[in-house]
């Protein structure tokens, strides 16, 4: 089969560990896709910034949105991130273009992924997400394709690696949440504007995703109640441990009378339960099925290599040809979720 040729947009901490992966595993990657995957052209705002990739021989693009319609590519991989701008321009016009796009990019796909995913399906491409929730974790394959046999009544976990990261340091090592949060941006763990984090938002992203391919319902952040841990302090903490329980930020959507309920914010789980020991940049999606019973996924939630792993995934779907579902229709109402917060104080 022919090379299949990819353009990335954005070489940050994911984009640049990206690039690293596919270069260092061209071969064995190649093996597993039966053809082989190329960088064929990047794009990011400063050229000459040294990213620890040699770029030379690679087509360099000033502008995300001419990478994502070169007669040069196949794919294009956004790995920019936010919700408008240039992530959301060029994935439009990579897909108006018919080439597949691979993404991370939950707050884009949160705002606009209907949309997308309707120009996708328009176009014959596939709109592929897996490093959008959860990190490293499989969950988007999880709940779209193996767990397709399934009625879902709930899914929930600790979808956001920079909070746990927080909320264990704090925990463990007696440390402040700014100190925390700091060591959080130099992992490269924390969004560009890391209030997307801790004040939850994140985690709704990926929860209006998750809800949207366990439910069908179209996506809708909107009605997702949310908040964040930035008013978490070690005096919480502490009260929280003496009670035998450990603060921990949970999404979570769930079937009830009135609809799906979907919410973010600080819960007490018991230190004994499987939650509660889910620590550092972990995550965990715990997935409520008839059929299944419950399972649950842990793995790494953020960092550079651990999301382009999920994007290497899509990556190889893509070049074996697989084609990649939709986001969830509307087949029913989302409720906005009211209740009383679960957080102590
Ligand atoms: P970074 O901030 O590290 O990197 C962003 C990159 O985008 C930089 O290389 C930047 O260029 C480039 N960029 C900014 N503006 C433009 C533009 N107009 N045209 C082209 N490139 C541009 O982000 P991350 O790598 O952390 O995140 C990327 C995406 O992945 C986001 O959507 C994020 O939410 C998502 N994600 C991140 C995870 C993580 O652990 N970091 C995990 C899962 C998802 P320059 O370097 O020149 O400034
Ligand atoms: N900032 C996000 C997190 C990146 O900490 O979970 C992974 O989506």
């Amino acid at each position: 089969k022919s090379e299949l040729r990819v353009g990335v947009a954005g070489l940050g901490t994911v984009g640049a560990s990206l690039v690293r992966l596919l270069r260092r595993k061209a071969d064995s990657f190649a093996a597993r896709c039966g053809r082989p995957v190329t960088v064929t052209g990047v794009s990011a705002r400063d050229r000459s910034r040294d990213r620890g990739i040699d770029l030379s021989g690679t087509a360099w693009f000033d502008r995300a949105e001419d990478l994502a319609v070169s007669s040069d590519i196949d794919v294009f991989v956004e790995l920019i991130g936010g919700d408008n701008g240039p992530a959301e321009a060029s994935v439009r016009a990579a897909l108006a273009a018919g080439k597949h796009v691979v993404t991370a990019n939950k707050a884009l796909l949160a705002r606009h992924g209907v949309e997308l995913a309707r120009l996708a399906e328009e176009n014959g491409v596939s709109l592929a997400f897996e490093a959008a929730a959860a990190g490293g974790i499989p969950v988007i394959k999880a709940v779209r394709e193996s767990l397709a046999g399934n009625d879902i009544s709930r899914i929930y976990g600790i979808l956001n690696g920079t909070c746990n990261y927080i909320l264990t340091r704090m925990e463990q090592e007696g440390l402040d949440f700014s100190e925390c949060l700091a060591d959080a941006q130099r992992l490269g763990y924390a969004e560009a504007d890391p209030t997307f984090d801790i004040e939850g938002f994140d985690t709704a992203h990926k929860l209006a995703l998750l809800t949207s391919l366990a439910f069908g319902n179209e996506i809708d952040a909107d009605a997702i109640y949310i908040e964040g841990i930035s008013s978490i302090t070690r005096a919480d903490i502490e009260a929280a441990t003496e009670l035998g329980y450990r603060i921990k930020l949970l999404g979570v959507a769930q079937k009830t009378d009135s609809g799906i309920e979907q919410r973010v914010h600080p819960t007490m789980v018991p230190r004994a339960s499987a939650i509660a020991r889910i620590d550092g940049v972990l995550n965990a999606v715990a997935i409520d099925g008839d059929a299944v019973g419950e399972v649950v996924l842990v793995g790494p939630g953020a960092g550079g290599n651990a999301t382009a792993s999920a994007v290497l995934g899509d990556i190889a779907d893509i070049a074996r040809g697989l084609a990649i579902p939709a986001l969830g229709r509307p087949v029913g109402k989302l409720s906005p979720y009211k209740a009383a917060r679960m957080r102590m104080h």
